[in-house]
């Protein structure tokens, strides 16, 4: 795949409560990365957590920039894997840091997948009550979404995230030249995330993934670079205005009520992330006509834009009294399973609980 030559990295602005900082976006930004991590001036130490590729082909990169600044840096290598993502790994983190005596003005970076951030950021959030985490994020996914906003967190045997805090960090660096070590599988899932942004707030997404489906997917500079921009550009707005989801970040489920179900149901191994939320996206455009609130022409654009993508959009195995069972333990859920929905492209609004025959029909048109 090529690469671009360095150029001016995007920086996109998130401001809340919690914390600002710049989600810097570029090329060849691991070897600068100290340039763009916004780190305090007493910082002295840093841990560098990382996994599976990213450990072997990024954290070095990372861990030499923040060397050659004169910094003590430690990379801990964790166990790839959402089996990983658990309280036994954040208590080894935990051993590593008070060996390596990371104080309260010293950083984590966390520098891979959702996985690597999530748990370095819940880490960081709980070490000292809190110590800087710089987030470097590897893949689309991460990228487009999980690396910012600050939502930390570990599973349980009960469940997914149930443990965690927000803590946003104290900078994101998307270099977008990792996205070439990505298995094409996790690009195309990646861009499942992507769509949804098309979907919820920025309809030129759709258009650049219907034009340019092959580009996208490959990741080729100039389209994916404005992909990202552009679904962060969404996602820094909507963190911004609502940190703790109270309201608004609630939009960024659309097609996730669903997908987080397909995903259980599949023990987490069948379907990707993204490719859950494909299927949850056409639930959610099906669910979107059926309660009135948009166009029919909806169902069959973002059938064909996911297929395009290569996405799933039907052939789903799980029962619906098995899909009802993880709806119902959605931690979203209050009193009943509230869903999003696109009113046209780029625009999206919550909805309560509609009838149970009505979910279990659109359930059923997934197969
Ligand atoms: N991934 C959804 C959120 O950050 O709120």
């Amino acid at each position: 795949m090529p690469q671009m030559p360095a150029v001016n990295p995007v920086r996109v602005p998130v401001i809340t409560p919690g914390g600002s900082y710049d989600i810097v976006i570029g090329r060849g930004l691991l070897d600068d990365v100290v340039r763009y991590a916004g780190l305090a001036p007493h910082t002295r130490r840093v841990v560098v957590i990382a996994s599976g590729v990213p450990a072997k082909l990024y954290a070095p990169r990372v861990v030499d920039a923040l060397s050659a600044a004169g910094l003590h840096v430690r990379l801990v290598e964790v166990p790839d894997g959402e089996q990983a993502k658990n309280l036994t790994t954040v208590a080894g983190l935990y051993e590593e840091f008070a060996d390596f005596e990371l104080g309260r003005d010293d950083a984590v970076f966390a520098v891979g997948g959702g996985v690597t951030g999530d748990m370095a950021g819940f880490a960081a959030a709980s070490w000292h009550r809190g110590v800087a985490v710089v987030q470097v994020p590897t893949t689309l996914l991460a990228q487009v979404d999980s690396a910012v906003g600050g939502k930390t967190g570990v599973n349980l045997p009960s469940g997914k995230n149930l443990v965690g805090a927000f803590h946003q960090p104290r900078s994101v660096v998307v270099d977008l030249d990792t996205l070439s070590t990505l298995e094409e599988r996790d690009r195309r899932a990646g861009l499942g995330e992507v769509a949804k942004y098309g979907f919820i707030a920025d309809p030129v997404v759709l258009s650049l993934l219907e034009e340019s489906p092959d580009d996208a997917v490959a990741a080729a500079p100039g389209v994916i670079d404005e992909l990202v921009v552009r679904s962060l550009r969404c996602k820094a707005g909507v963190v911004s205005a609502d940190e703790k989801e109270a309201g608004e970040r609630a939009l960024l489920n659309y097609g996730h009520t669903v997908g987080h179900a397909v995903e259980a149901a599949g023990g987490y191994a069948r379907y990707r992330h993204g490719e859950a939320v494909a299927l949850g996206m056409v639930f959610a455009a099906r669910l979107s006509v059926a309660v009135g609130e948009a166009e029919p022409s909806l169902v069959d654009r973002t059938v064909a834009l996911l297929a395009g993508l290569g996405l799933p959009t039907g052939g789903l195995e799980a029962t619906t009294a098995e899909l009802w069972s993880y709806l119902r333990r959605d931690k979203k859920a209050r009193d009943g399973v509230r869903f999003v929905v696109c009113s046209k492209p780029g625009a999206a609004r919550l909805v309560d609980q509609p009838s149970a025959d009505l979910i279990d029909e659109l359930l059923d048109s997934l197969r």
